[in-house]
């Protein structure tokens, strides 16, 4: 059965945990799908992870709709939330909302998640009220990269931690379905995670959330420009892929692939008559 929004929110209080992960194309979104994970989360990190950039900033509305359609077509039964790309939404509740609608009509998600807190309650309203759900995403924000000046841990001195509080407060009073907690310490994120009635998907923000959600090239060893604190690797699929990839270079120059098996047969007299 497909997972709803109305799945989540009764995730949280049966205190069944919510496991999301990312994907950007249809035969990892389908594997996923398959091993029964709740929310899959076509991230703008496919701007690092797929496309090689350095951070996520370059990514754009089409890289965003192109992949979350892939996603779409792959995830019969998880919740698929697509991310709003960097000046997708911050230029302007008109701007959020258009292209929040372009990611359901054209990339046939569920949700769409934004970047922010207090400063982009007016779109999360605005986009909740075309009846879009909409999830949060507060603590490291990699949009605001340049304004951060570098990915850090957020929230650790006594006013940041009081200003992550309240802006997940007034996420959820703006209407947003759930908040992603990114790189806060774990104690500020079991505070929050108890203080509001939406769910909180932690990365980096230790086990107390409702939910966690891990960039899925991380936690496979497949992304290894840089492996963040919080990643565990739960496969090793990085080797096996170069694994797998020098073992055909080898056969093909050795002449071993493609076998008799991998080959289509044709009668000798048909071949003889094109001599
Ligand atoms: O873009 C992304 O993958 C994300 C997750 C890290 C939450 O925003």
């Amino acid at each position: 059965m497909k997972n709803t929004v109305a799945t989540l929110k009764q995730q949280k209080l049966d205190g069944d945990k919510i496991t999301m992960l990312t994907a950007y194309d249809y035969s990892t979104a389908k594997l996923m799908d398959q091993c029964g994970i709740n929310t899959i989360l076509v991230g703008d990190s496919l701007g690092m992870t797929m496309l090689g950039y350095e951070d996520t900033l370059s990514v754009t509305m089409e890289d965003m709709i192109h992949h979350t359609a892939a996603v779409a077509r792959g995830a019969k039964n998880a919740l698929v939330i697509g991310d709003m790309p960097f000046m997708s939404y911050q230029t302007s509740v008109y701007d959020a909302v258009v292209n929040a609608g372009r990611l359901i009509k054209e990339g046939r998600c569920q949700a769409v998640k934004l970047e922010g807190g207090a400063a982009v309650c007016p779109q999360i309203r605005a986009i909740t009220d075309a009846q879009i759900p909409v999830v949060a995403h507060i603590g490291l924000t990699p949009q605001s990269v340049n304004a951060f000046g570098g990915f850090k841990v957020q929230g650790k001195s006594e006013e940041a931690a009081k200003r992550i509080l309240e802006e997940a407060k007034a996420v959820e009073e703006a209407g947003a379905i759930a908040v992603v907690l990114e790189c806060v310490p774990a104690k500020l994120a079991a505070l929050i995670t108890k203080s509001i009635s939406i769910p909180t998907i932690g990365i980096g923000a230790g086990p107390d959330c409702d939910g966690q959600v891990l960039v899925y090239q991380d936690m496979l060893a497949v992304f290894s420009d840089f492996k963040p604190k919080f990643v565990k690797h739960f496969a090793d699929v990085g080797t096996a892929m170069r694994e797998g990839f020098q073992a055909y270079i080898q056969e093909v120059k050795g002449g071993t692939f493609p076998a008799p098996e991998h080959t289509f047969a044709i009668s000798d007299e048909v071949i003889s008559k094109l001599y």
